[in-house]
């Protein structure tokens, strides 16, 4: 069967894991990666054994590239998406997706006008635990949601410096909000501020409200010395936890605790193939542009809150 061809925009972090996914996946190629910086494209392209380039123009008209995953800075990662989807090439575009609505709606349309897939991500909607914890709130097998609590803190990031945390790091809880309750918030009331980062907001923490009166709680920062990846959820008969770094989860009853016991499954590598099965099948991936833009309209919201120290109603 022919593989599908795939590139990487942004070989830093994150993108170099990216390419080793690639090159891991059995129904993939990589064909090619491109960095800005050329000596980071070289070293990754000889590690792997493809194509460097320094630009996404030229790389683009490479045919043998049926899609790209795009891990620029979060403020390039809109214009390469752009250019990506007018070339007709599939795309997961990273977190945030965009640094604003307009921009990500501009993607969203494109994607549609090209019939190309989009897709953002959201790499907490593949640790295993969470889609157990989806099933348990759908079914009700925890009674009634009553709130969510999210906490998701850390030391200063060394490496980002071109959004705040609101927009690089609450998103991922924004959106998982979203996954849980399919509902759309019906109010957004946050505090952000700069402790340390001079232009951006280095804590955050959120409150959404649904119509139907649960609510979600969403603490993020880069001030915290350990890094704390959680989830609680609230039922009105159980509660449910997880650990995202661990993927432990915890279900505790008024008489008892259990912890389901998973296999550790690398997320990312999950998101990949899901993303390589969409094309491969015609199918419409687990998360739309149009969650990624949701996403983006609320961490907008929650700052305009947090500046005007209201609470912003969502039209939807
Ligand atoms: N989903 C997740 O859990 C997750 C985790 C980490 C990072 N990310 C996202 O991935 C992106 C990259 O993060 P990182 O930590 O790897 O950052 P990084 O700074 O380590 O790497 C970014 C790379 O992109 C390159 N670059 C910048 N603009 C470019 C352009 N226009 N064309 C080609 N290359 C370009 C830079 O030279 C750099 O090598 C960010 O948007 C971040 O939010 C997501």
């Amino acid at each position: 069967m022919k593989k599908l061809g795939v590139a990487v925009i942004g070989t830093g972090f994150w993108g170099k894991n990216h390419a080793r996914i690639y090159k891991e996946l059995e129904s993939t190629e990589l064909i090619a990666v491109c960095d800005v910086n050329p000596e980071r494209a070289k070293n990754i392209a000889d590690q792997f054994g493809v194509k460097p380039y320094a630009s996404t123009s030229k790389m683009l008209k490479n045919r043998r590239v049926d899609a790209v995953s795009i891990c620029t800075w979060s403020t390039k990662l809109a214009r390469e998406a752009l250019r990506s989807l007018k070339m007709k090439k599939h795309v997961l575009v990273e977190k945030p997706m965009a640094t604003n609505t307009k921009q990500a709606k501009k993607l969203l349309e494109t994607a549609e006008d090209n019939s190309v897939c989009l897709t953002v991500g959201f790499l907490m909607r593949f640790i295993p635990g969470l889609k157990r914890i989806k099933e348990a709130v759908a079914s009700k097998k925890i009674g009634d949601m009553v709130c969510a609590t999210a906490k998701r803190v850390s030391q200063w990031p060394e490496r980002i410096g071109d959004v705040g945390v609101v927009k690089d790091t609450a998103i991922h809880d924004i959106d998982i909000m979203k996954y849980l309750t399919n509902e759309d918030p019906a109010c957004v009331y946050a505090k952000t501020g700069n402790m340390r980062h001079k232009k951006f907001e280095d804590y955050a923490q959120i409150m959404l409200t649904y119509e139907d009166g649960k609510s979600a709680f969403i603490e993020s920062n880069w001030l915290t010395p350990y890094k704390t990846r959680k989830l609680i959820i609230t039922g009105s008969e159980a509660i449910m936890k997880l650990d995202y770094i661990t993927q432990e989860l915890w279900i505790e009853r008024q008489k008892k605790t259990v912890q389901p016991k998973y296999k550790f499954k690398e997320p990312l590598k999950l998101e990949l193939q899901h993303f390589v099965n969409c094309i491969i099948n015609n199918e419409t991936p687990i998360i739309s542009g149009l969650d990624g833009l949701k996403a983006l309209k609320i961490a907008e919201a929650a700052l305009k809150s947090s500046t005007k120290n209201k609470v912003i109603k969502l039209k939807w």
